[in-house]
């Protein structure tokens, strides 16, 4: 008899996916036999990279891995989710500030669709301060982040400041 394939949605703004974010898809192959990595489009946040940059930063990051899909999405996670086959979504909690929010999402979320679970994944202790937010910031300011991000998005990052 042939198994299902488990299937878990990784959401995000990923502006730009961080070695946190890999850290957590890595926990999340342990667990899942694919992991969707799904971007918001959200043109609202003003993001630094569009949404097809991401997706090119991310599809270059996980090339050789044909379990991690990369998409994108609008409107709400959930309908997504049942969209792609996926009963799972997963986020990383760095830290108890985190919490809160990640909280009161995973119960909308649940009230919103209760077919849906929500699995929260810790990343490794040495990436519990990493944000895109801090490493857009400190690189723009003339720090190194290579230890931060994946080379693809380095790339890009370097690109950007080029370029203005
Ligand atoms: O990386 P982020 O910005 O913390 O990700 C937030 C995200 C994309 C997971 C969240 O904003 C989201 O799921 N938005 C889609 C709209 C939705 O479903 N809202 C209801 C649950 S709060």
């Amino acid at each position: 008899m042939r198994q299902r394939r488990s299937r878990a949605v990784y959401p995000g703004s990923f502006d730009p996916i961080t070695n946190g974010h890999l850290d957590i898809i890595e926990r999340g192959l342990k667990v899942f036999d694919e992991v969707i990595i799904a971007i918001l489009s959200n043109p609202e946040k003003r993001p630094l990279f569009s949404v097809d940059e991401r997706v090119a930063i991310i599809r270059e990051t996980y090339r050789r891995n044909p379990r991690v899909k990369v998409d994108t999405f609008s409107g709400l996670l959930v309908d997504y989710a049942v969209k792609v086959k996926a009963t799972v979504i997963v986020r990383g909690l760095r830290a108890i500030s985190d919490f809160e929010f990640e909280f009161q999402m995973a119960l909308m979320n649940r009230r919103l669709n209760p077919r849906i679970e929500t699995v929260f994944m810790m990343p490794a202790e040495s990436y519990s301060y990493i944000s895109s937010r801090m490493v857009k910031e400190v690189f723009e300011l003339g720090a190194p982040i290579d230890a931060l991000v994946p080379k693809a998005a380095l790339k890009r990052l370097r690109e950007k400041k080029a370029h203005r």
